[in-house]
This record gives C-alpha cells, sequence and structure tokens, in this order.
C-alpha cells in the first residue's frame, strides 16, 4: 500500500503538469484522456485520470511487454521458430499492412502458445459461485471462491501434449476452446485489452523481427521469476542486435534486455 501511494503521487504530479500544459495536437494517450469528454461535456477528475493510468501501465504494458520478453526469448531460443515468421512476414512485401499481419496464421500460433506455456497472469480473477455448482463431478455451495488456473490448464497432457515444449504448430493443428485455451480469462470478466495486446504484440514482432538481427545472449533455458502477479522471464531476457535484417552486420553489438 505504501508502494502504492508512491505511484499515485508520481502519477497525480504528471497529470497536474500535463493539465498545466496540456499540448492539444499530441496524440499520447494521457493526453486523450485529458480531452476526453463525457455525454454532459464534462471532462474526468484527476482520480479517475489516475485510476485509467494504473490501469494502462499494469494491467495493459506490464503484461504485454511480459508477454512480448517470452515471445522474444522462444523464437531466439528455437530459431527454426524466426525463420518461419520470417518466412511469412516475407510474403507480405516491403510495408506490409498491420491488419494482414494480425492475421498471419504462423504469427498468431507463436502468440498464442507463448501465452500458453507461461501465461502472464497464471490465475484469472476468483469468482464466488451464487449457486451451487458441480465442475468434474465435484459440487461447490453458494458463497465458495473459486480461482481458475490458467497455468494447470494450459499444461494439461490431454489438451496439449508434451506441455513443456513450445510448439507454435498445435495452435495450426486444432481449435482450442475457451475452456482450454484462456490466457485473457473468460466469460465477462475476461480481460477487455484481450484483442489490443494480440494486436500490439504481433506488430511489435513483426516491426522488430523484420529489421534486425538477434541473437539471445545466454544458450541456457530462461526461469520463470513471479514479479508481483505475472510469471517474467527471471532477469529478462537479454539479447544481442548483431545488425539489420540483409545488411552487413555491426562490429559493436549493443545489448538489450526485453
Ligand atoms: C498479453 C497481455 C495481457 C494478458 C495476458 C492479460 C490477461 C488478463 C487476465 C487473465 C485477466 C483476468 C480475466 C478473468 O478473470 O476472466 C485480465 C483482466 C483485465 N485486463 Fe488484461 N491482459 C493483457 C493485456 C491487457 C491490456 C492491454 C489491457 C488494457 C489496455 C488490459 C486490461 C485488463 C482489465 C481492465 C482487466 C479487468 C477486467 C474485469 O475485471 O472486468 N489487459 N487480463
Amino acid at each position: 500500500m505504501k508502494e502504492r501511494e508512491e505511484i499515485y503521487e508520481l502519477l497525480c504530479a504528471e497529470i497536474s503538469e500535463r493539465r498545466q500544459k496540456l499540448d492539444t495536437e499530441s496524440s499520447d494517450i494521457l493526453t486523450m484522456l485529458l480531452l476526453a469528454r463525457d455525454e454532459a461535456g464534462e471532462g474526468m477528475s484527476d482520480i479517475e485520470l489516475r485510476d485509467e493510468l494504473m490501469t494502462l501501465l499494469l494491467a495493459g504494458h506490464e503484461t504485454t511487454a511480459t508477454a512480448l520478453a517470452w515471445a522474444f526469448y522462444w523464437i531466439h531460443h528455437q530459431p527454426e521458430i524466426c525463420h518461419k515468421l520470417l518466412q511469412e512476414l516475407a510474403t507480405l512485401g516491403d510495408a506490409p499492412d498491420p491488419m494482414t499481419v494480425i492475421k498471419l496464421p504462423y504469427m498468431n500460433a507463436v502468440c498464442s502458445e507463448t501465452l500458453r506455456i507461461y501465461p502472464v497472469l497464471e490465475l484469472a480473477s476468483p469468482r464466488e459461485a451464487k449457486s451451487p455448482i458441480t465442475i468434474m463431478g465435484q459440487t461447490y455451495p453458494p458463497g465458495i471462491i473459486l480461482t481458475p488456473c490458467i497455468y494447470l490448464t494450459h499444461h494439461r497432457e490431454d489438451l496439449y501434449p508434451e506441455p513443456k515444449k513450445f510448439k507454435p504448430e498445435r495452435f495450426l493443428e486444432r481449435q482450442y476452446s475457451a475452456y482450454e485455451f484462456l490466457p485473457f480469462g473468460g466469460s465477462n470478466r475476461r480481460c477487455i485489452g484481450a484483442a489490443f495486446a494480440m494486436f500490439d504484440m504481433k506488430l511489435v514482432l513483426a516491426t522488430i523481427l523484420r529489421n534486425y538481427n538477434l541473437v539471445l545472449v545466454e544458450k541456457q533455458p530462461i526461469k520463470t521469476e513471479r514479479r508481483a502477479v505475472t510469471l517474467a522471464p527471471a532477469g529478462g531476457v537479454k539479447m544481442v542486435m548483431t545488425g539489420k535484417r540483409m545488411q552487413v552486420e555491426t562490429k559493436s553489438p549493443s545489448v538489450a534486455t526485453v
């Protein structure tokens, strides 16, 4: 709670500074939120803006960034995956339309497998049973709190043979139901940012992979680490940029941690 207060203070300072020097031409998200008006012509209060920013930073940014770090790890840990992705991207020509990129089947399979093997959130939000409910032969009384475990579902051998292996092909070979593949939770509390997150992941991957040659600094498998509620790569994913694609390798590669 102490840390939350510190984050609130930082966000409120940013909001008040930006309110004073509002640049209506800017298209960043805070400017858009500051300019937003409801049906009665009212803007958002500082508290409402702060809460929106908390959602975007924690629910939106941290989750997608973590998923991307995992995606970069798997794609380069198994270079044949990078090769297949590049082949698929090459079919789109020099300046691919984002709407075409997000429909690429192998790209979709890689992003789905990334979210299957280490779902960024291991657990969906807890649910309270309002009436008796029977799940797999077990009946739960009203009032009981049930927490769906995304990780355990995604590692069921009967649904995902060799569940510890990163195999995007499984998503090309069959369609998984909302009860089998649930990286964004489900039903009426399903993640509101799911479509946006997939869009974001695919475009970031396509842009970086098409332009840069990257290699992992360390060859050994990366361990998972709990970062608050997320399941993140321990210590980040260190990568070296060895050059621009289709260009001569740079002499002094730069190391980046994603
Ligand atoms: C890869 C990225 C993401 C993952 C894996 C993810 C995962 C999840 C999961 C598992 C839940 C709980 C759903 C449930 O209990 O059924 C959730 C809820 C939520 N997510 Fe995401 N999320 C991601 C990106 C985003 C983005 C980009 C936004 C917003 C821009 C966002 C906003 C939210 C919000 C507001 C909720 C709460 C919804 C509610 O309680 O009604 N998430 N997310």
